[in-house]
């Protein structure tokens, strides 16, 4: 099947609204992703909170990647899905006791640790059940990704991460910890990162930090994580359908400071499931107000939160009809305002029952769908079995 076109018949005999997923693109996107990480012998572990969905965790579980989880929850579902425990990384700002717990008891590579409060509760526990936990510090680096304000964590007014400043303090208490041990640092910046020279001065700022660290501590970092946040071309879903990896591992490789032996990490969420993610909507009404014309569709913000939440861009397309352009306010049967999926989108003449199609939504689509309006959740289709 041709990139972008969707098999619109059969979708015709499927209740909506529902996620559909092109495998071919997903295999095709961990391709790029592992051969250009490859180059340089760079782990990458996939970023869960992206999508959650069984079936494409086991595809890239499949491919051999690791998994960076943020919830007792996402570690449970990246271990049935098949990634070894070995090759989870942890993190988050609010790890619940029973979280670490079973971290600890799964054997996961790695705590990416917060705060100092963090640190103490999880030696604690680790104390307590007899085992050291493998913990990295993640550093808030304080550097400006460019990208939407919700969805930028490495500023230093940003919940995540330990500020530069209390970086001494980290250290101080990691020393006096029995029962956890520095196995690496780790950042991130933000999501949907499109410049790449925010990542450049990620690199730079880690390398000053890594020999800051090895002249006080006398010791080398074993890993180094970079975290996620490569964006994706949401504008150009056919003709750009996977992102940037050539460039991103690149522009790491050019300017990190690599120690011998060292393991570098990267958490990629988006960059990986976006666009081969697609959510199909029926047209209800087309709705004629007095100033704009509405396409009121089945599926609202309950399935699809992007534009709602964060003026997310998603690429509108009518399926099932290939009359003049007209444009359309495209809306969800949400009762609220914010319920606008775009406005002034232009779609071949739409009319009820058309199919439209919600483009790049494989990444923090379903996985963010709620059960608002006492609706159901979406189903979801795949390529090879629709
Ligand atoms: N690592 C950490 C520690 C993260 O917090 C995130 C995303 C990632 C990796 C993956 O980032 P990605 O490669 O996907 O950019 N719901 C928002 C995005 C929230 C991202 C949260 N953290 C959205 O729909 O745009």
């Amino acid at each position: 099947m041709l990139k972008g076109r969707f098999p619109a018949d059969k979708f015709k005999e499927i209740p909506t609204p529902f996620y559909y997923y092109d495998l071919d693109m997903l295999r095709e996107t961990l391709d790029v992703a592992t051969k250009e990480a490859g180059r340089y012998d760079y782990r990458v572990h996939y970023a869960v909170k992206a999508n959650a969905n069984p079936r494409i965790l086991s595809v890239i579980a499949g491919r051999g990647l690791g998994a960076d989880c943020v919830s007792g929850g996402e570690i449970r579902a990246a271990v049935e899905a098949g990634f070894n425990p070995r090759n989870i990384v942890f993190a988050g700002v609010g790890k619940a006791d029973w979280e670490i717990e079973l971290g600890l008891d799964k054997g996961i590579a790695c705590f990416n640790v917060e705060s100092v409060a963090e640190l103490e509760v999880i030696n604690e526990i680790a104390s307590r059940k007899g085992k050291t936990a493998p913990v990295a510090l993640r550093i808030n680096p304080d550097i400006d990704a460019h990208t939407h304000a919700k969805i930028t964590t490495g500023r230093k007014e940003n919940k995540f991460g330990i500020n530069l400043e209390q970086l001494d303090s980290a250290l101080d208490s990691i020393a006096r910890l029995h029962s956890a041990r520095l196995t690496g640092i780790h950042y991130h910046l933000g999501s949907q990162i499109t410049d790449l020279t925010a990542f450049q001065s990620l690199v730079i700022r880690s390398n000053e930090i890594q020999d800051e660290l090895e002249a006080r501590l006398g010791l080398s970092l074993e890993n180094v994580n970079f975290g996620g946040g490569l964006g994706i071309d949401y504008y150009h879903p056919n003709h750009l359908p996977v992102a940037a990896f050539e460039s991103y591992f690149a522009v790491v490789h050019k300017l990190l400071k690599r120690r011998e032996g060292q393991q570098i990490h990267f958490e990629p969420g988006r960059s990986i499931v976006g666009q081969c993610g697609t959510l199909i909507s029926k047209v209800l009404y087309v709705k004629e107000g007095v100033t704009r014309r509405f396409a009121v569709l089945d599926a609202g913000f309950t399935e699809l939160i992007r534009p709602a939440m964060y003026d997310a861009y998603h690429r509108i397309e009518n399926i099932t009809a290939d009359g003049d352009a007209e444009l359309y306010d495209v809306v969800g049967p949400i009762c609220e305002s914010s319920d606008v999926f775009g406005r002034d989108v232009e779609l071949n003449k739409v009319r009820r029952g058309d199919l439209l199609a919600l483009r790049s939504a494989g990444a923090y689509g379903e996985v963010m769908a709620s059960q608002y309006n006492c609706r159901r959740l979406p189903a979801s289709y795949f390529s090879d079995t629709i």
